[in-house]
């Protein structure tokens, strides 16, 4: 056997779902195949340092990684350089660049929400020349970004629930205008949410006017951008992407909230909503989900993986698309990998593939010329 690749995993992060990600990251790190990979576990603390040699139980356990930084064992507090000759981790000793830790082959991002999934630790692996798994800055960008996403699906022609965007200097400064807005176009009951934070966090049902207020408020604590939804009556059906340029699509898996919607609670507390896969639709739902899936990842620029959620209204059984994950949660039970388990891709083939596509796209990205002498020079 070859040399083994080695894969940082970084994991915690600057967002409310830092706890989710050292689930998803525990699970992860746990499956991949050590005779391949040399695995290097980075924890970004809840302030964005960087600390090398920490696990996600570890942090999980309440452990603080600065605290371990510098105790041996590789546990450091590091940097990636933005130096694409460089491709290494690099010790900060006293808040300077010091010796090399590791050089990487491959980053894994398990991080979920800001800061992680959004396009700005892309834009970082971008600049250090390093390939990572998953979708790259503009995918995780608008995947991120609801009322970005959900334009530019309009514009292909995606079907959606009507939404209503405002910014919060909107709501703050004219909320009469927000209010009519939301009245005239969509009405009651409405679903509110910030644009930019996923695992139901800031996002409310507003029943009436009352409700309407107190959500925007709420949703105004987490974003400087709003968007508002007509309410769907519908079933939540899911469906994993994976690939590049040529992305295939899982059967489709139904989420079974017990609770009055799918709730940060309803996700992550057990019992308190179901998970059925495959769900149990017609061949021809299925077929229209996983075009539609492989649709969304291709018009949103995504690479690597990705879920589409979407919405299957009882009234008149149409597909809406709700929205696209490019870092969805991936402990043993979460829907992402439980849907490629049913389509015949286990757990852990399913992390050699999404290696394997990230080296393969950043092999791609290469060939592109970064430079460019004008004929006549
Ligand atoms: N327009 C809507 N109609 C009905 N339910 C909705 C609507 N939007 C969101 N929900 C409920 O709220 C949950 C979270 O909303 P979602 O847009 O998926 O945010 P997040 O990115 O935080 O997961 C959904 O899974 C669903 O249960
Ligand atoms: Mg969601």
């Amino acid at each position: 056997m070859g040399k083994k690749i080695r894969v940082v995993v970084l994991f915690g992060g600057r967002s409310g779902e830092h706890e989710v990600s050292l689930n998803s990251a525990a699970s992860v790190m746990a499956a991949l195949d050590k005779e391949k990979y040399d695995l290097i576990p980075v924890a970004i603390t809840r302030d964005g340092r960087w600390v090398s040699g920490v696990t996600p139980e570890q942090m999980a356990a309440g452990a603080d990684p600065l605290e371990l930084s510098g105790t041996g064992g590789g546990v450091e507090t590091v940097t990636l350089p933005a130096d694409p000759t460089n491709r290494a981790l690099t010790v900060l000793e006293k808040g300077r660049a010091g010796k090399t830790a590791a050089e990487v082959d491959v980053v894994f991002p398990v991080l979920h929400g800001t800061f992680g999934e959004d396009g700005t630790v892309q834009g970082l692996l971008e600049l250090a020349n390093v390939p990572y798994v998953g979708a790259g800055v503009l995918g995780s960008a608008l995947g991120m970004d609801k009322v970005l996403m959900k334009t530019v699906l309009a514009q292909h022609g995606v079907p959606q629930a009507r939404f209503w965007p405002c910014l919060r200097r909107d709501w703050e400064g004219d909320p009469a205008a927000v209010i009519a807005g939301v009245e005239r176009i969509l009405g009651y009951p409405c679903f509110v949410k910030p644009a930019n934070l996923g695992s139901s966090v800031g996002v409310s049902k507003a029943h009436d006017r009352e409700g309407l207020v107190r959500a925007l408020n709420v949703a105004a604590r987490y974003d400087r951008k709003i968007i508002v939804e007509e309410f769907v009556s519908a079933r939540e059906v899911e469906v994993s992407v994976l690939g590049n340029d040529d992305p295939i699509a899982s059967v489709p898996g139904e989420i079974i909230p017990l609770k009055e919607f799918y709730d940060y609670e309803a996700k992550y507390v057990d019992g308190l909503s179901e998970l059925k896969v495959p769900a149990d639709l017609p061949p021809d739902v299925v077929g229209r989900l996983q075009d539609l899936a492989v649709k969304v990842f291709k018009v949103l620029d995504c690479s690597g993986m990705a879920r589409v959620d979407f919405f299957i209204r009882r009234a008149d059984g149409e597909v809406l698309v709700n929205e696209i994950n490019t870092i969805p949660g991936f402990t043993r039970f979460s829907m992402y990998p439980k849907l490629w388990e049913a389509t015949g891709i286990g757990y852990r083939e399913l992390l050699d593939r999404l290696i394997d596509l990230a080296i393969e796209r950043h092999r791609d990205r290469a060939r592109s010329r970064t430079d460019f002498t004008p004929p006549g020079r």
